[in-house]
């Protein structure tokens, strides 16, 4: 479903059907693996509370502003990544940004499908009772059996793309509304049962100073870069991809008050996923930064030590499956959108040319752990390179250029009337505050952090 306009640039027509499923539908791209698995694993390995509050400085200040304003050049645009910019910005280079994005959609699908990989792996895993386990050698050596496996490592990951590429291929609304709007608060209602019987285990008060107990020591400009990186990563900005959710959003949309709903929301699954985890970490005497593979050696032992523990492992992994699926969705979605509009190819050829070309380039992330673990780039292996690259530089440049374009190029008046629903909001106040956080604070921030962060500039 495409239109060409007057001028000759290509919009979207579809919209989502209603305002909760816009509400879910952009949640469904925010929460996922990013919440569950890389927020915990993150903040255990540098340095846990200091690192939270980081995390939530850089979400308020950078994450939010550019959140709303993706979401405002989406509608206005009303296309992919690529020709949004060329509407709004007619005759520039602009669209850079959504090139960009495409890019970082490929590298983050790139290991985001293996990790989902060890998330489908584990949903089977769970019928057995051998996970069932408070030992961390036998948690950590079931995994290490996973991971070291060439080829249950590509298979799980184009199963993942396999399911991920018959979801779109239905098509926009059905496809992705239908699948994320009743599973996330049954996502986090397991969260918080996990949590719960995690706090009650002895010795789970460590693992809570861990979370809520800043050292500010631990700080520094790599770990702000990092605590960045996820921001960026968590709300899914910074390439396109809540640009092209904005572009199925209807006139009447609250965009400010969704995006705040979208962070508040966020930030809450993860902090969830948080004291679900470290409690248990502590109690169990797992370590803290034991990096990717937190979230899999320690859930499992919580269930352990919990009543029906088997029955709640299978829902918790199938849950955080489909978590991980809309995310992946969204992610697709960004270069099926641009396939779509820019080729004659349709929407059944793009989604499918897409997923294949990830499973190639994701190839090389789920062999990182076995065939490739020798094989190392800035001394990374591809699945830390695809990680570090698209988190840490990708979308913050992305989300950097979208601060500076909606302000110092797009400009208060359009600002204004774009995101009051041409005066039929009054919310004047929070579009000011917001817009100048993101014309002045943002970009600074976000300049300054990955200057330092990537070692450009020393302070
Ligand atoms: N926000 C998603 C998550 O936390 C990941 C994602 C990043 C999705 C960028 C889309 C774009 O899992």
């Amino acid at each position: 479903m495409k239109e060409v306009s007057k001028k000759g640039n290509h919009r979207n027509s579809e919209r989502f059907s209603t305002g909760i499923g816009v509400l879910m539908a952009t949640l469904g791209s925010a929460v996922g693996l990013g919440n569950i698995w890389k927020f915990p694993y993150l903040t255990g390995s540098n340095g846990g509370a200091a690192f939270l509050i980081v995390y939530i400085i850089c979400t308020i200040l950078v994450g939010f502003p550019i959140l709303v304003a993706e979401h405002m050049l989406g509608r206005k645009g009303r296309g992919d990544a690529v020709s949004t910019f060329e509407n709004v910005a007619p005759k520039s280079a602009w669209w850079v940004i959504g090139a960009s994005g495409i890019l970082a959609a490929f590298l983050i699908m790139a290991f985001y499908t293996e990790v989902a990989g060890w998330v489908f792996a584990y949903v089977f895993k769970s019928f057995g009772s051998g996970l069932l386990s408070t030992d961390p050698e036998v948690t950590s050596s079931i995994f290490a059996s996973l991971v070291s496996n060439p080829v249950q490592s590509l298979i799980w990951q184009w199963i993942v793309l396999a399911v991920v590429g018959a979801i779109i291929m239905l098509g926009v609304a059905k496809g992705i509304e239908g699948t994320t709007k009743r599973l996330l608060p049954i996502l986090a209602l397991l969260l918080i049962i996990i949590g719960i019987r995690s706090i009650t285990l002895p010795g789970a008060g460590q693992g809570l100073s861990f979370l809520f107990k800043p050292d500010f020591s631990k700080i520094t400009a790599p770990v702000i870069l990092t605590a960045m990186g996820l921001a960026f990563f968590k709300l899914s900005i910074g390439m396109g991809c809540m640009l092209t959710y904005g572009s199925y959003y209807s006139e009447d949309q609250n965009i400010p008050k969704n995006a705040a709903r979208v962070v508040a929301a966020d930030l809450t699954v993860s902090i969830l996923a948080g004291i679900a985890i470290f409690p248990a970490v502590f109690s169990f005497g797992f370590e803290p930064a034991a990096g990717t593979q937190l979230l899999f050696i320690t859930i499992p032992s919580v269930f352990a030590s919990m009543p029906l523990g088997g029955v709640f492992m299978v829902a918790f992994f199938l849950l955080t499956a489909f978590a991980a699926i809309g995310a992946m969705i969204s992610l697709v979605e960004v270069v099926v959108a641009f396939l779509v509009n820019r080729t004659k190819l349709g929407r059944k050829k793009s989604t499918l040319i897409t997923v294949v070309s990830m499973a190639v380039v994701g190839s090389l992330a789920a062999l990182s752990n076995s065939t490739m673990a020798n094989v190392t780039v800035f001394g990374k292996t591809f699945f830390d390179l695809y990680d570090y690259v698209s988190s840490n530089i990708l979308l913050p440049v992305g989300g950097l250029m979208i601060a500076i374009f909606a302000t110092w190029v797009w400009g208060w008046p359009r600002f204004k009337e774009a995101l009051s629903n041409n005066g039929a909001l009054a919310n004047e106040g929070v579009l000011k505050a917001v817009y100048n956080i993101l014309k002045f604070v943002s970009p600074v921030l976000v300049a300054i952090i990955l200057l330092t962060g990537l070692n450009i500039v020393h302070i």
